[in-house]
Parts: C-alpha cells; sequence; structure tokens
C-alpha cells in the first residue's frame, strides 16, 4: 500500500504557492493577517470551483429523472438541529496545553504525554467536549431566544422538506434530492490547506427508497456511480480508495458505510462519505414537530417512512483532489538539446478554467492582435478562452500552470494562408489548422 511518503510525488507547499501566484486560493481577509480555517477563492479558483461543482451536478442531477434539484436556507428554526441531534452530539473532544494555551482535537494527540508544539510535558487539561456548529442570533435582542446556528451540513434542510418536496414535484421513492451550498462547522484545529476548514461547501444527495429489500442494491449503485464520477473527471486511481467502515466505525443508526478517501501527501484524507442512514433523520423529525412526514403509497394505500442512501461530498475538498491530482512537475529536452522542466496541471477539460488560450504572436503587431482577438471573440462563447500576447514560451509556461488543454498562436502566416498554431497541454504536440476550423477541432478534442 502506498504510505504518505511515497505520496511525496507533489509538496502541498508547491500547491499552496501555485495556488496564491496563479490566483486560485487565496487566504481570506489576508491583509489582516488572515482568519484561520477561511479561505477565498481567486479568478481561477472560482472558475474551477464552480466547474467541479458543474460536474457533481451534472451527474447527480441533470443525467437523472429521478433526482431533484433543493436549495435551503443556511439559518433553519434551532429546533432542526435539536431534532438531528447536533445540538447535543456534535461535537469534538478538545484538550488544551497548558503552558501554551494551544488547542487540539483529543484524537489528534493521541500520545498525550508531551505537547506537540510546545513540547512540555504532563500539561494538558481534562478532555472537554466542543459542539462544532457556528451560532449567530437572529433579530436585535441577543437573548437566549434568538440564538440560531449555521448549517452545520446542507441534508436536513432536505429532511424538513421532505413531504413539500414529493407532493410538489410529483415523486415516488425511490427518487432523490440533491443540494449544494455551504455549511460552517467551528473546527477546532483547521488545517491542510483548504482540507479541514470552518466555512465549506458540501455536495449532497439523499436518495429515499421503500423498505422493499433492494434499499443495499442501491446503496452500492450510488458507490459505483460515485467511483465512475471520479475517474470519468481522471483523479489517478491508485490514489482513491473506497473504505469500507466497519460497524464500530459506523453511527449507531447506520446499516452501511463507505467512505471516499484520496492519498493526499500528508496521507488518506476523507473527499465524501456514503450512508445508508435508514430511517433515522425523518423519523427524528416526526418525532420532534409532530408532523407526519411518510410518505403516502397511492396505490397500495400504505404510508410509510422511506429508508435514505445519502451521499456528501466536500466541494473544497474536492476542489484541492483535483489540483493536486494534475500536479505535475515534468523534464523534457527541446529541440536544442536543452533540458527544460515546466509545471503543468492536467486538468480534465470540463474541469479547466480556461480550456483555450489564443496568443498573437507579437504585442506591438496591430495587425496580429486584431486577428487574434477576433479569433478569441468568435471562440468565447463555446469555450472558456482567453487572450494573450508577447513571448510565446512564457506564455506557454503559464498556461501549463493554470491547466489550458490548448493554446492556439496567431502568427505572420496567419495573416497570409489563415491558419494557426495548436499546441496541446499533454503531448506539447503542435499542428498547423485553418482558424474557421477551430471550434470543430476545440469541440472534438474538449468532449471526453
Ligand atoms: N450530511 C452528512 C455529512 O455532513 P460528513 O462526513 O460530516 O457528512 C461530508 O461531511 C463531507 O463534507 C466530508 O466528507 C468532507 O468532504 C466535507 N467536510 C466536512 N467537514 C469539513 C471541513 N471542516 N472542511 C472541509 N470539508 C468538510
Amino acid at each position: 500500500m502506498e504510505t504518505a511518503a511515497s505520496a511525496q510525488r507533489v509538496t502541498m507547499e508547491e500547491v499552496t504557492a501555485l495556488a496564491k501566484r496563479r490566483g486560485f486560493i487565496f487566504q481570506s481577509s489576508e491583509i489582516y493577517g488572515g482568519l484561520n480555517g477561511f479561505w477565498d477563492y481567486g479568478p481561477l479558483g472560482a472558475v474551477l470551483k464552480r466547474n467541479v461543482k458543474d460536474a457533481w451536478w451534472r451527474d447527480t442531477v441533470d443525467l437523472r429523472d429521478d433526482v431533484v434539484a433543493f436549495d435551503s436556507s443556511i439559518v433553519m428554526h434551532p429546533q432542526v438541529w435539536k431534532a438531528s441531534g447536533h445540538v447535543d452530539a456534535f461535537h469534538d473532544v478538545m484538550i488544551d496545553c497548558k503552558v501554551c494555551k494551544h488547542r487540539f482535537r483529543a484524537d489528534h494527540v493521541p500520545n498525550r504525554a508531551q505537547c506537540p508544539d510546545c513540547g512540555s510535558k504532563d500539561s494538558f487539561t481534562e478532555p472537554r467536549n466542543f459542539n462544532l456548529m457556528m451560532q449567530t442570533s437572529i433579530g436585535p435582542m441577543e437573548d437566549t431566544s434568538a440564538v440560531a446556528y449555521l448549517r452545520p451540513e446542507t441534508a436536513q434542510g432536505i429532511f424538513v422538506n421532505f413531504k413539500n418536496i414529493y407532493q410538489s414535484a410529483r415523486k415516488r421513492p425511490p427518487f432523490g434530492v440533491a443540494q449544494i451550498g455551504k455549511s460552517f462547522r467551528n473546527e477546532i484545529t483547521p488545517g491542510n490547506f483548504t482540507f479541514r476548514i470552518r466555512e465549506f461547501e458540501q455536495a449532497e444527495l439523499e436518495y429515499f427508497v421503500p423498505d422493499d429489500g433492494k434499499d443495499m442494491d442501491v446503496f452500492h449503485q450510488w458507490v459505483e456511480r460515485r467511483k465512475a464520477w471520479y475517474a470519468q473527471y481522471g483523479i489517478a486511481s491508485e490514489r482513491l480508495r473506497f473504505y469500507e467502515l466497519t460497524e464500530s466505525e459506523r453511527p449507531h443508526y447506520a446499516r452501511a458505510g463507505i467512505d471516499v478517501e484520496y492519498l493526499f501527501p500528508w496521507g488518506w484524507g476523507e473527499l465524501e462519505s456514503i450512508a445508508h442512514r435508514g430511517t433515522y433523520d425523518l423519523d427524528a423529525h416526526v418525532r420532534a414537530s409532530g408532523k407526519d412526514l411518510r410518505y403516502f403509497d397511492e396505490a397500495a394505500k400504505t404510508h410509510y417512512i422511506p429508508l435514505l442512501i445519502e451521499s456528501s461530498a466536500g466541494m473544497d475538498r474536492t476542489v484541492l483532489t483535483f489540483l493536486i491530482d494534475a500536479y505535475e512537475r515534468e523534464r523534457s529536452v527541446d529541440p536544442n538539446g536543452k533540458e527544460t522542466e515546466r509545471t503543468v496541471l492536467r486538468f480534465h477539460p470540463f474541469i479547466a478554467p480556461v480550456q483555450a488560450a489564443v496568443f498573437s504572436l507579437a504585442r506591438n503587431k496591430p495587425e496580429l492582435v486584431e486577428r487574434a482577438r477576433g479569433i478569441e471573440g468568435a471562440l468565447r462563447p463555446h469555450f472558456r478562452t482567453q487572450y494573450d500576447e508577447g513571448n510565446i514560451g512564457q506564455l506557454y509556461r503559464r498556461q501549463d500552470e493554470i491547466g489550458t488543454p490548448f493554446c492556439i498562436t496567431v502568427d505572420y502566416e496567419t495573416l497570409g494562408d489563415g491558419s494557426v498554431t495548436v499546441r496541446a497541454r499533454d503531448a506539447m504536440t503542435q499542428e498547423r489548422i485553418g482558424a474557421d476550423a477551430l471550434a470543430g477541432y476545440l469541440r472534438e478534442k474538449l468532449q471526453r
């Protein structure tokens, strides 16, 4: 099995440096010293994240006639979190070093003999529970009656709306409800760049099935579908694993659970959890609200609470995975025999923030600039494009670093015969094709 050490294909320092340099991810509130556990997506990162979410949405919602969309509010009635168990049980156990005051998650310091930060011996406080929900208050009064929470998962918005959704969408189990949105957790120790953060986005699918003996098949079908999704968008299979939780690792109500894990430079980390949650969530809301959330099967004239299969993926962790997995340093020998090195992000074309860059060979030749801008403008409605000009070698290097699959150069020949050079990111091959044929060429090459 691969270990964290052998995963050092790329270091986190390299990835974070590139993410900042090229405008993928910045520290939140950087000019004020940053805020631990919060990050901003830059001009390219915002597009990358949108593409990752679109890829999930396309596969989970657009291509399925049995899944409907949803978008619930971040702040919900505090009773939602009481009923779901989050108020009483959504906590991590923490310990503090009495010397350096550093706070740790107890499970992150298995050997409590010495503080990993300051080295003090026997300096830890007794373990205490720390609730991870972020609080806010509603309205002008800050008394306890106004306390509310920022949701720690998007799923509960779907559960409390279960009846509204199935009745308005006229769906009967098996059917699913999908949602992408922000969630908040007051993590004790955020870290590993955007892996463990306090404000993050989740893509969650809640799939409701009748209790007809086929529920485990449906569970495994979703696992296979998610496996195919990661493969389709190019995540290396040797750095991805589907870890089956044992009974003691699962919550008591869960009938099955699989964590999707990626081999990050620091070791395996969870990207997504897929779980068979039985009737636990809807039952809890029926009990707490006193409302009947059962599905009414007209044909059989029976009421029942369906079983639930959930797939819950963190979009920030998935974006980070795409960045790390695509990252490659590559040595090659140029036509003059000189050894060169480049950094390239081998993004899948659907994920790549820029799909085609169009260059003018020179920036001070108006006829070249005008022609190149014209070509870029014609491609723009169909692809994500960017115009640039100057030293072609430098431009290639920059586009390689942001993962652009194709670069198109307009030169003097273009003015004569209308042909351009198309250079492919991965193979670094170059070919000459007519500018008129570009859209068709790119459409074919980018569709994979
Ligand atoms: N509704 C089920 C649920 O929320 P979870 O395993 O607690 O399950 C699902 O969270 C996913 O959300 C995780 O696999 C992870 O990708 C993401 N996630 C959870 N906490 C996170 C955090 N602090 N920072 C970034 N992503 C997080």
